[in-house]
């Protein structure tokens, strides 16, 4: 049982005051039932809740795939740069949206966003062996000495050690590379690592999901159930 106000906000009706100034204005039924009392408690996952006559279809979180462009950092708030968060329309914004993971401010592709911390972790996690997919261009063509040291578990500059990866060609200056970590500026280091500078970057896949080939830069969109499973297949 959950406050009728905690459950609007958690669905991003608006802040504590606006909720609870629209539940004392009787625009909020419960069960068909007008409630004019913000403590209210009820079971979100059973009770029919409309606000101003709209049914409210209560989701306990929220999983969301972005396309990101380059220009954005991975963070819910940032002083000098624009956040990814700019990117996600009102209708899905909720209290703890965050992204579950980052990608440096000039690379692009597959960005989940969740309100699901424990998810977001799993998702995270190297301990999940969730890999990640990256598609890179560089300035010379890897080699199979590279792949073997992907393979190895590449030593960066700092002496910190990554864990196994994985590393494949896509054209002459271009690869595939995948890691199940997220060190900072991971890829661009293990590349550096190997003598080869990443001119673009871009995650194509996350476990067994790809970014949707038919989502704009800059959009971003619910995550079907499937979507949210195939995160974590091909572990
Ligand atoms: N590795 C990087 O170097 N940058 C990213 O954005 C992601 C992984």
């Amino acid at each position: 049982m959950e406050r009728l106000d905690k459950i609007l906000v958690s669905q991003g009706i608006g802040s504590r005051k606006e909720v609870q100034k629209l539940i004392r204005s009787k625009s909020v039924t419960v069960n068909s039932e007008l409630v004019t009392k913000p403590e209210t408690k009820l079971d979100p996952d059973e009770a029919e809740i409309c606000v101003k006559g709209r049914r409210l279809s209560f989701k306990k979180h929220i999983y969301l795939m972005l396309h990101k462009p380059s220009g954005y950092v991975s963070a819910t708030e940032d002083n000098l740069s624009a956040t990814v968060m700019e990117l996600v329309p009102k209708e899905f914004m909720r209290k703890g949206l965050a992204p579950a993971g980052r990608l440096d401010k000039d690379t692009e592709g597959l960005l989940i966003l969740t309100d699901d911390g424990d998810f977001a972790h799993r998702l995270i996690s190297p301990k999940s062996k969730v890999y990640k997919r990256y598609y890179a261009e560089l300035d010379f063509g890897i080699t199979e000495d590279d792949v073997r040291k992907f393979r190895e578990g590449i030593e960066l500059d700092n002496g910190e050690k990554c864990l196994s990866a994985r590393l494949e060609k896509a054209g002459e200056t271009s690869a595939f590379a995948e890691i199940c970590e997220g060190k900072f500026h991971q890829i661009k280091k293990m590349f550096a690592a190997c003598s080869k500078k990443v001119l673009y970057l871009k995650r194509v896949s996350i476990g067994g999901l790809k970014l949707d080939g038919n989502l704009p830069k800059g959009e971003c969109r619910e995550l079907t159930k499937t979507e949210k499973d195939a995160l974590f297949i091909g572990i």
